[in-house]
């Protein structure tokens, strides 16, 4: 009995070796992600089945990780910087926060994805593509007697007064690229002209640029400015809102993904980075509900993406409004001009 026990100690200790042996084998991977949080994690759970290699993820905006990924440049956490929208990605590529890689899967990409690398000296990739717009709850909207909104200027309107919501842009790369997009769609005193108006209306700067999709949704807001696609994503889910593509024109973002310069697991970043890209890992995207153009030219797009080619897009000047300058310029501005304005 005693004997059974100690050899039955023995074989666990045995298999609890082998098994540590085998992940460390893999070793683990520092995965800055941010996508929606569920997309992240579905496409997670992939890769660890398929390559064994622990991945260790957070979530956060577009602005934050840039920010991160600079605080720490002496001495690097993460590994890997996965979506969000391109533009931070091209201001740390011309910081020098990001390691070069011109991966074997550029050649499966789409155009618009392979420019992202070449304007960065491939310092960062276009990984999926989508429209900037906004969305109302049609409850809410009836309950306030108000009509169909149509355009940017109707969100103007004082009977939306602490009923449109939007993220900031210091901390989210949705709402850089609607402060971009009015600076270029309107020219930039028109463009800040119409943002102070706006944040009359405006009932909270949420952190996350997806969640005034969400708040719309649940009615919290009548309005909300993201994405398209992540309209889609509450609308597929029962949400009854009505997703607009505005009337002017709108932007447009290129999510981006880039290594982190000085990575500690930068062998397991490349695989990520080479897997991420691929038809397999973007059909899993879709499949946790990502409503978004995928970067792969044979990646499946799903059958309520909004059609980017059947929306007035501006010709989004990336290289400019994804330089560290311009960046930098255009949100101390809107700090300044725009947040701290009382409403
Ligand atoms: C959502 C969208 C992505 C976008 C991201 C940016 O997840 O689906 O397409 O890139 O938001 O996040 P952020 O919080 O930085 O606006």
């Amino acid at each position: 009995m005693q004997f059974g026990k100690i050899v039955a100690a023995v074989g666990s200790l045995a298999v609890l070796m082998g098994m540590s042996a085998g992940a460390s084998a893999q070793g683990s991977l520092n995965l800055y992600c941010a996508n929606q949080e569920e997309w992240c994690r579905a496409v997670v759970a992939a890769f660890e089945k398929k390559t064994g290699i622990k991945v260790n993820m957070t979530r956060k905006s577009s602005g934050e990780w840039y920010a991160q990924v600079k605080a720490e440049a002496s001495n690097p956490k993460g590994d890997v910087w996965w979506a969000g929208t391109g533009d931070p990605h091209l201001q740390a590529g011309e910081e020098g926060l990001l390691e070069p890689y011109k991966s074997p899967m550029l050649a499966e990409l789409q155009d618009w994805a392979v420019r992202q690398a070449e304007q960065s000296g491939y310092k960062t990739v276009g990984v999926y593509a989508g429209a900037l717009g906004f969305g109302y709850n049609t409850d809410q909207l009836k309950k306030k007697g108000l009509t169909e909104l149509k355009c940017w200027s109707d969100l103007l309107d004082p009977k939306l007064k602490g009923e449109v919501q939007v993220a900031d842009p210091n901390a989210s790369g949705t709402s850089y690229t609607m402060l971009a997009t009015m600076v270029q769609l309107m020219g930039e005193d028109k463009g800040f002209d119409y943002l102070k108006s706006m944040h009359k209306n405006v009932n909270q700067y949420t952190k996350s640029g997806a969640a005034p999709a969400k708040a719309t949704a649940l009615g919290e807001t009548t309005v909300g400015i993201t994405f398209m696609h992540d309209m889609v994503t509450e609308i597929s889910r029962g949400a009854p809102i009505k997703v607009i593509a505005p009337c002017e024109g709108t932007g447009y973002e290129i999510g981006g993904m880039s290594l982190i310069k000085g990575a500690r697991n930068m062998d397991n970043a490349k695989k990520w980075y080479d897997w991420v890209i691929s038809v397999e890992a973007q059909t899993e995207l879709v499949k946790a509900g990502s409503f978004q153009v995928q970067s792969n030219k044979n990646a499946p797009t799903h059958p309520l993406a909004p059609k980017l080619g059947e929306i007035k897009l501006i010709n989004y000047d990336f290289k400019k409004y994804g330089s560290s300058a311009e960046r930098q310029r255009l949100l101390s501005k809107w700090g300044k001009d725009v947040k701290a304005l009382p409403n």
